[in-house]
């Protein structure tokens, strides 16, 4: 979604690996603020809505009110309870790299926060996104392997030509997931808990339609990048999610899909 911060290649600051120093010595007073100012919205709205792993995690991290958290820090938990690490990149870096680094467990996430003129929307994932948002599912030992697991099938999917449907997995799971917990639905989708107005549209709002987790629907589904979803896919646990996709060999899947309409979010 990014368009300023897409490289091809590794910009002059990065290592060849892509990843570059969080510099959290650099961060201003005004780019701590922020984050306290969304991390005091969310943490409004968020109980009682955000799934408990997510809420676990978050303070498992103790990803609090301080400011940025320095990754460094959030490192040793991070890593000490699932073996994730959360590196700095400077943009979105390329579909291959991105997999690589799921493959083998860090998570590149953006360094820069938005402005104060951003607290509703920005086009391209900042640390707040990136950081608040999928860094405490990365701490829930189920989870952390489905992220694996993606990255793993996502180099399978780029070798195979299917990133088109396999990224709509990704959407509708890791970023709009909703988590069926008892009567009612809960989030974990990063976009979802990150967002002030769209962690409670996904839950409240009459439009939306929200329908149960199916791996092949969901495949065939477009998305909106730029608007609230029209659609969310509900699931029933982390632990059917991890062992339907671990389980589905998605090769044949992928050559079925190509003969598929898409359907859109709407219908
Ligand atoms: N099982 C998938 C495949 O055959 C890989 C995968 C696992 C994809 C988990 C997404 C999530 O490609
Ligand atoms: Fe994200």
């Amino acid at each position: 979604m990014g368009l300023d911060h897409v490289f091809t290649e590794p910009p002059p600051e990065a290592a060849a690996d892509w990843t570059v120093p969080q510099r959290w010595a650099d961060y201003s007073a005004a780019d701590h603020r922020t984050w306290v100012t969304l991390y005091e919205r969310q943490a409004r709205v968020l109980p009682g809505r955000a799934c408990d792993a997510f809420l676990r995690g978050l303070e498992a991290l103790d990803l609090h009110g301080g400011g940025v958290p320095d990754f460094e820090r959030m490192n040793e938990k991070l890593f000490a309870l699932t073996g994730w690490r959360v590196v700095a990149v400077p943009g979105l870096v390329p579909d291959e790299v991105f997999f690589a680094m799921l493959a083998k467990r860090i998570f590149p996430a953006g360094r820069f926060i938005r402005t104060p003129a951003q607290l509703d929307y920005l086009q391209e994932p900042d640390v707040f996104h990136d950081v608040f948002g999928h860094a405490p599912m990365l701490a829930h030992p189920v989870f952390a392997d489905y992220m694996q697991a993606y990255g793993e099938g996502g180099l399978r999917a780029f070798s195979l030509g299917s990133l088109d449907h396999l990224a709509r997995l990704y959407w509708y799971t890791v970023e709009f997931g909703l988590i069926r917990a008892g009567q009612g639905l809960k989030l974990y989708g990063a976009g979802l808990v990150s967002s002030f107005s769209e962690s409670i549209y996904a839950l409240d709002d009459r439009q939306p339609s929200r329908v149960a987790f199916d791996l092949k629907r969901v495949m065939r589904t477009r998305y909106k990048i730029d608007d609230f979803q029209r659609r969310y896919f509900i699931i029933d646990s982390f632990e059917t999610l991890l062992s339907t996709t671990l389980e589905t060999d998605f090769a044949p899947l992928y050559r079925e899909l190509e003969t598929l309409p898409d359907l859109n979010p709407e219908d």
